[in-house]
């Protein structure tokens, strides 16, 4: 029997490499994609290391055509397609009378147009049952008015899912998406200077600490959430576990947004 092959985007992030780490364990083959070349091969020989999954690895930037073509022609050339984790992701806050067009494109460009791109090319190949995690996010229903652009982006992500969902149903592919909490990850530790700038109280105030102020005041469970709490949701989804789950999204962040 083929092996089976799971493609994990924004791989040498906070959550794609938990994510990898995690689907090791349910499938033959991990293919570990980002745009960041060293860090992705960090992560092939960590998970490689401690995993009886093989983990291989190619440079893709999601937002451009032909290398998503090029990572898939690589995906069915080592197993049969069956998982797509679309993880790779951008944010930043910006207010919304400051926010420019090119900002807001490229924050499309790669969470919305990099995600479609992703599973389109999915289900032209995907052998069923095959399934489609999409890595949404909070932002998608919080109205936040410095992240208009990032929200509007995780939004429509969720309508991919749907979209693809009712789409290919019948072809026994699934497609689900989840909107993880707070997680202290690059995306984050790269956003909070953000608030120091424009909240002179914070002048004193330490990234960590700040971090710690949001998650206090918008978490019913008071606590951030972790990287391996998104990776077992995602793998739950990609498992015959979820056989009969999809179109559905899963808020996992601590009860922030109650769906
Ligand atoms: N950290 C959080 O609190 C949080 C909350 C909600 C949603 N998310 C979402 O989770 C996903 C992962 O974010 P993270 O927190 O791990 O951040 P991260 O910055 O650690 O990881 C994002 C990864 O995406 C990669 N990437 C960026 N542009 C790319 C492109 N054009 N093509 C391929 N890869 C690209 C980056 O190189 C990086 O490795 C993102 O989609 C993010 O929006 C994160």
């Amino acid at each position: 029997m083929n092996s089976t092959v799971v493609i994990v985007t924004g791989a040498a992030g906070g959550l794609g490499s938990a994510i990898a780490a995690r689907v090791a364990d349910d499938f033959d083959v991990v293919l570990v994609t980002d745009i960041q070349e060293k860090a992705l091969q960090a992560v092939v020989e960590r998970i490689g290391a401690s995993s009886r999954a093989r983990v291989i690895s190619h440079v893709c930037d999601v937002s451009d055509p032909d290398q998503v073509t090029a990572l898939f022609e690589r995906a069915n050339q080592v197993g049969a397609v069956t998982g797509l984790v679309n993880a790779a992701g951008i944010g930043g806050f910006c207010g919304i009378e400051e926010l420019l067009p090119q900002q807001w494109d490229r924050v499309f460009e790669i969470n919305t147009k990099g995600t479609f791109l992703m599973s389109q090319a999915f289900v032209r190949v995907a052998t069923a049952p095959a399934s489609i995690v999409n890595i949404s996010s909070i932002g998608a229903r919080s109205g936040n008015d410095v992240l208009a652009h990032y929200g509007a982006s995780k939004a429509a992500v969720i309508e991919l899912s749907h979209s693809f969902a009712r789409g290919y149903g019948r072809k026994g592919i699934r497609s689900n998406a989840i909107m993880p909490g707070f997680i202290y990850t690059d995306m984050w530790r790269n956003s909070v200077p953000f608030m120091r700038e424009h909240n002179p109280a914070l002048a004193d105030v330490t990234d960590e600490q700040i971090f710690a102020g949001i998650v206090d005041q918008n978490v019913p469970m008071g606590r951030p959430q972790e990287p391996e709490d998104i990776a077992e949701a995602t793998a739950f989804f990609l498992s015959e576990r979820a056989k009969n789950i999809t179109g559905q999204t899963l808020a996992v962040d601590g009860g922030t947004v109650l769906t």
